[in-house]
Order: C-alpha cells, then structure tokens, then sequence
C-alpha cells in the first residue's frame, strides 16, 4: 500500500513535533512518500497536475500538519482548493481520489481537557476537523479516524523538547499502525 504525506508546516526547521513525526514517517518500512508544501512551493501557484498526479499514484493520503487556529496552516487549505478540482475530485467525472483512504494527523498546543464543552476551546478535536471530514464525504475518500496529539509545543522556558519529541514520536507510531491496518 502507498501512502503519501501532504505535509503543510510553515517553517519546518524551527518545528519539533511535526519534524520528528515526519523523521519517524522516513525512517519506517513502509512505501511513504513525504511532500511538504512550503518547501514545494512559495506562494499560492502550485503545480496542480503534479499534485494530482501524485494522488492518482497513492492508496492513503496523510494530511500532516500543527493545528493553527482550530484548522491546517494555510499552504494546506490552498492546496485542497485548487486540487480537489471539478472533475477530478468533485462534479459528474470527479471520482479521482474515490475510494482511497484519508488520514488527518495533526499536533495541537492546547490540551485535551481543552477540547471540551467546558474547556476554553469548547470543542472536541473531532468536531473542529468537520470540514475535513466533509470534504472526505464530498469526494468519495474514506475518511480514517484523525489521529491527533495534544501538549505539542516546544518551550525553551519549559525545557520540554524530549517531551515533545515523545509524544510526536508516539503519534508517529500510531499513524504507522493505523497504515499497516489499512494494508
Ligand atoms: C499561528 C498558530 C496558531 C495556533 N493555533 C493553535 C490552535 O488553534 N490550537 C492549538 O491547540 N494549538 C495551536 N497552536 C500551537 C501549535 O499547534 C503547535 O505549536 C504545533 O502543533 C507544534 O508543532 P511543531 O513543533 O511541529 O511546530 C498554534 C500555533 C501557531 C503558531
């Protein structure tokens, strides 16, 4: 089974958890491809057969990304607007990507106690990736549970890179889990 990483991350070298997933994601057995959005691409062109291409190629797709502001970095969301286009992803001859499968994999700040009714974000996680999960429905691609970790962020004051680093490492063993399932 293939699997390819849509990694959106605006500044990769400065990231901890992202950067250690995507190290686990390398270092695996298993047939991954990584393509990371910022480093492909500077602005809002992007080279849309290319990207098709590369998910007519795959089994699973991996959207790979620290939440900001309850969502994807904006490279992502560029990304799905211009390449689940009429025909290819959506609309009378849009069954593309049909039938593959969708992983949203992402590393969170808050914690979990956050993403509660009573918590300061008031949602679950769950239900802030709706839309991802909608655009999984619209376009045919089964739509796997998001895999997600909470306390992510790297504080020099806090001193919690190895921290960080194990959970991110973890979350990486749980994706890879969830990909041996699916082949
Ligand atoms: C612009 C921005 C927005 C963020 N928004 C959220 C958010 O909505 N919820 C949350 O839990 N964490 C949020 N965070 C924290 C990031 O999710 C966290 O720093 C990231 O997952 C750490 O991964 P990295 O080490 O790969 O950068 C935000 C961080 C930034 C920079």
């Amino acid at each position: 089974m293939k699997t390819l990483v849509i990694l959106s991350h605006p500044n990769l070298a400065s990231s901890v958890a992202n950067r250690t997933v995507v190290e686990e994601f390398k270092k695996s057995s298993q047939n991954i491809t990584i393509r990371h959005l910022e480093d492909l691409y500077q602005g809002y062109t992007i080279d849309v057969a290319a990207e098709q291409a590369a998910l007519l190629a795959t089994d699973t797709i991996i959207f790979q990304f620290p939440f900001y502001w309850y969502s994807s970095p904006p490279a992502l969301k560029n990304w799905i607007d211009q390449v689940f286009d009429y025909n290819f992803a959506y609309g009378p001859e849009g069954d593309k990507i049909k039938g593959k499968n969708l992983i949203i994999s992402t590393t969170l700040g808050g914690p979990q106690e956050a993403y509660l009714p009573l918590g300061y974000n008031h949602f679950r996680v769950g239900e802030l990736l709706r839309p991802f999960e909608q655009t999984a429905y619209l376009t045919g691609l089964n739509y796997i549970e998001p895999i997600f970790t909470h306390r992510c962020v790297f504080s020099p004051e806090a001193n919690n890179k190895t921290e960080v680093e194990e959970r991110a490492r973890s979350h990486a063993k749980r994706v890879l889990e969830q990909l041996s399932q699916l082949a």
